[in-house]
C-alpha cells in the first residue's frame, strides 16, 4: 500500500535527506524503534523504492494499454503504450518521470497533442528516465492519458528473441519476455516498481499465437497471417508481472482451470508431467489461503535458454523445460509459481529490499502444499534442501554480507546482483519460526487474514510486522501475546548470515545421509539398488552431501558413482548438475565435454552459475570459451551474471 507514512528509501539521482520518524499509521508499528525515511529532494514526494527513477510519489499509473506488433524479422516490438496516470499532488504535477531503458521513443501525446519530452542520461543499471512535461500541471486526483509511440531495440534486456533454428521444432521464431526485477522498462515506459500496481490491456498483433499475463478476450484470431490477440488484466499488477510470449504454441488441458502451452513437439510430454498435480496444488493452496483470484492458471513451457525455473506471470506461469523431466519430480516449481498467485502477485513487496515477502512466503506456501500432498515430513525434507542452499549462499557472499540480510539495502544496487536464495530461505525460516511460535493452528488463521489485508497492495517488512502483531495482540491467547512481544524483529530483519537453525524432521533424508556416509569409505562397493527406492529429490540430497565431502571423492570414485547410479546419463538436469558438482570437485576432466554440452543447452541460472564457478577454477580458458560460444543463447540476466562470475565484466 502506498502512503506517506511508510517511505524509507531515496533515489540515487538526488541528494537525499534522512530523518527518523515513528510511524503513526498502525498501532503496533509503535514498537518499531527506528524507521528511516528519505526524500529524493525537498521538492519531490518521497518514494520507498530505490530502484526506480520514476516520480511515482507524484503520479500514479492506474491503467496501462499496450499496443504492440511482434516483428520477428526485425526482432522488435513496435507500437504504442498508453498510461492512465493520476496526479497525487497539487504542486508537483507538471512533470511525469517514467522508467525506460534502451527504448526507441518517437512521440509522447496527451489527447493527440504532442508533449515536450526528454530522455535523460542513463543511470546504470536503472536506465534513462523519460521526463514528460505536463504544461498546465494537474490538481490532486486529476487523470491524464499519455500515448507513447515506441519500438524496442536490439539492446532490449527484457525480451529473448529466437530464430527458428533455436526452437524445438526449428520451424518458427519465438519471443518471450522476462521483466522481473527491473526489465519491464526495456519493453515499455512505466513506473517500474513493485510499489505501483496498474490494470492492463494487451493488444498484440503477431503471425504466431500469443500468450500474455492477462485473460484472453475472445476475438477472431484464427487463420493465417498477422492476427490480433487481446488480453485484459483486471487485477492491478506491478510492472514486473507484465509478460508476453509468441511462437508456434500448442495447448493441452492439465486441470479444471489450466492448460499447458508448449511447442507442438513437446506438448504431450508437458501435459503428462503436470496433469496429475495441477488441481491438487490449486485445491491445497485455496484451502490454505482463499479462492484463486485470477480466473485461469496456465503454464507456458519455454525454450531451454530460460534463466529461471519458473516465473509467476499472472494467468501464464512461464517455466523452464527442465521441469519436463519425464518423472513428475520437478513439479514443485509449479507449486511455487502457483503460490505466487497470492504471495507476490496479489500481495507484493513494495521494493526489492523486502523481496522476502514475495519469495519467503512463496517458499513457505510451496512447502505447505508439498506436505499436504506427500505427508508432513515433506515440508522438512524440502526445508533441509533449502538449508543447504542457504549455507552455500552465505558461504559464497560471506557471513557479514549485506545481501545475506532479510531486508537488503538496494540503494545503487542492481537487484540482479543481490538476487540469491537468501530471501527465499531466510524468509521461509522467519515465517516458519513465527508459525512455531504461535502454533500452526493459529498461524493458519493468520494466513488468510494477512493476504486479505494486503490483497492488491504492496507492503514493506514493517507493515508485515505491524499486521502480525496487531492480529495476535487481538486474537492471540495471553501466552501467544507474551511470546510475540519477545520476537527479536531487529535481529531477524537486519542480522546478516544464517538464521537460527531449527530441528528438522529428518525422516526423508536419513536414508540419503546413510548412503553418503557409506561413500566416505573408499572401499564401499556401490550398487544401483542403493538408490532404487529413492525419489529424485532424495538422490539429490545424497549427491549434495557427497559434494561437500572433505576430502572430496577421487576421480575414479566420482566416475563410479555416476555410472553405477546412471546419473551421468540421466535426463534430470537437477541430478546431472549435482553429479557434475562432484565430478568437478574431484577434478574429473573426462566430465568436461558433458558439462560443456549442458552449459550450451540450458540457460537456467540455478544450474549454469554453479557449474561455471567450479569449471573456471579448474580450466579458466575452457570456461571462458564455453561462455563465449553460448553467450547469445543465454538471456540477458544469465549472460550478465555469468560475465561477472567469470571476471569478464
Ligand atoms: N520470481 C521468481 C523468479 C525470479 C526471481 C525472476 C527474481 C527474476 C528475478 C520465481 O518465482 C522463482 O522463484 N523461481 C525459482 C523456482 C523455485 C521453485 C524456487 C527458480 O527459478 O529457480
Ligand atoms: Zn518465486
Amino acid at each position: 500500500m502506498r502512503g506517506l507514512t511508510n517511505f524509507s528509501q531515496s533515489s540515487l539521482l538526488f541528494k537525499s535527506i534522512h530523518i527518523t520518524i515513528r510511524s503513526p499509521s498502525l498501532a503496533s508499528a509503535r514498537q518499531q524503534p527506528r524507521r528511516s525515511y528519505s526524500f529524493t529532494s525537498l521538492r519531490m514526494a518521497p518514494t520507498r523504492d530505490p530502484n526506480t527513477l520514476s516520480n511515482y510519489g507524484a503520479w500514479l499509473t492506474k491503467h496501462t494499454t499496450v499496443n504492440f506488433k511482434v516483428n520477428f524479422d526485425k526482432q522488435r516490438l513496435e507500437g504504442s503504450v498508453s498510461l492512465d496516470l493520476e496526479s497525487l499532488t497539487d504542486k508537483e504535477s507538471n512533470e511525469i518521470i517514467l522508467d525506460t531503458t534502451c527504448l526507441d521513443i518517437s512521440s509522447v501525446k496527451l489527447s493527440n497533442v504532442d508533449l515536450k519530452w526528454e530522455l535523460k542520461e542513463t543511470v546504470a543499471p536503472y536506465g534513462s528516465p523519460l521526463h514528460v512535461t505536463i504544461p498546465e500541471g494537474a490538481q490532486k486526483g486529476d487523470r491524464v492519458k499519455l500515448d507513447i509511440a515506441l519500438a524496442t531495440t536490439k539492446d532490449c534486456t527484457g525480451l529473448q528473441w529466437m530464430t527458428p533454428a533455436q526452437t524445438g521444432n526449428k520451424k518458427h521464431p519465438f519471443v518471450y519476455s522476462q521483466c522481473q526485477a527491473i526489465l519491464a522498462r526495456s519493453i515499455l515506459p512505466c513506473q517500474d516498481t513493485p510499489d505501483v500496481k496498474s490494470t492492463f490491456t494487451f493488444n498484440i498483433t503477431s503471425s504466431l499465437p500469443v500468450v500474455a499475463s492477462g485473460v484472453p478476450v475472445p476475438s477472431d484470431n484464427s487463420g493465417e497471417g498477422e492476427r490480433l490477440f487481446r488480453f485484459e488484466q483486471k487485477v492491478p499488477i506491478p510492472s514486473y508481472l507484465f509478460a508476453i510470449a509468441s511462437g508456434d504454441l500448442a495447448t493441452a488441458p492439465i486441470g479444471k482451470r489450466s492448460v499447458v502451452a508448449a511447442g507442438p513437439e513437446a506438448i504431450k510430454a508437458a501435459q503428462w508431467e503436470l496433469e496429475d498435480d495441477m488441481d491438487k496444488f490449486l485445491d491445497v493452496a485455496q484451502n490454505l489461503i482463499f479462492d484463486y483470484q485470477w480466473g485461469e492458471y496456465n503454464v507456458l513451457v519455454l525454450p531451454p535458454s530460460f534463466a529461471y525455473g519458473g516465473m509467476e506471470n499472472p494467468i501464464f506461469t512461464f517455466a523452464t523445460p527442465t521441469i519436463i523431466s519425464g518423472d513428475r519430480q520437478n513439479v514443485d516449481v509449479i507449486a511455487h509459481e502457483l503460490s505466487h498467485s497470492w504471495s507476490g502477485n496479489l500481495v507484493t513487496s513494495c521494493s526489492w529490499e523486502h523481496f522476502w515477502l514475495n519469495e519467503g512466503w512463496t517458499t513457505y506456501l510451496e512447502r505447505r502444499i508439498g506436505a499436504a500432498i506427500h505427508g508432513g515430513p515433506q515440508f522438512d525434507f524440502s526445508a533441509i534442501i533449502g538449508w543447504k542452499a542457504l549455507e552455500d549462499t552465505v558461504k559464497l557472499f560471506g557471513e557479514d554480507h549485506e545481501f545475506t540480510k532479510l531486508i537488503i539495502s538496494h540503494k545503487g544496487v542492481d537487484p540482479e546482483d543481490a538476487f540469491s536464495t537468501i530471501p527465499y530461505e531466510k524468509g521461509f525460516h522467519f515465517l516458519w519460526y513465527l508459525e512455531r511460535l504461535v502454533g500452526r493452528e493459529h498461524f493458519d488463521k493468520f494466513i488468510p487474514h494477512y493476504f486479505k489485508t494486503w490483497a492488491q497492495k504492496s507492503l514493506d517488512s514493517f507493515e508485515f510486522k505491524a499486521t502480525f502483531l496487531d492480529y495476535f495482540n487481538q486474537h492471540g491467547t495471553d501466552e501467544i501475546k507474551q511470546k510475540v512481544a519477545q520476537i527479536p524483529w531487529e535481529d531477524r530483519f537486519y542480522k546478516p548470515g544464517l538464521p537460527p537453525k531449527p530441528d528438522f524432521d529428518t525422516s526423508y533424508v536419513d536414508s540419503c545421509m546413510a548412503l553418503a556416509e557409506k561413500w566416505k569409505s573408499s572401499d564401499y562397493k556401490p550398487d544401483l539398488k542403493d538408490v532404487e527406492s529413492f525419489t529424485s529429490n532424495q538422490t539429490l540430497v545424497f549427491l549434495q552431501a557427497v559434494q561437500d565431502f572433505s576430502p572430496c571423492l577421487s576421480v575414479e570414485r566420482a566416475q563410479l558413482l555416476g555410472s553405477t547410479y546412471n546419473i551421468s546419463s540421466s535426463k534430470n538436469v537437477e541430478l546431472k548438475t549435482a553429479y557434475y558438482g562432484i565430478a568437478l570437485r574431484a577434478g574429473d576432466r573426462e566430465a568436461f565435454p558433458g558439462i560443456c554440452e549442458l552449459l550450451g543447452s540450458v540457460g537456467r541460472m540455478k544450474f549454469v552459475r554453479p557449474l561455471y564457478r567450479q569449471l573456471v577454477k579448474l580450466d579458466r580458458a575452457l570456461a571462458v570459451e564455453t561462455f563465449e560460444k553460448n553467450k547469445d543463447f543465454y538471456p540477458s540476466t544469465t549472460k550478465g551474471q555469468l560475465a561477472k562470475d567469470l571476471g569478464l565484466r
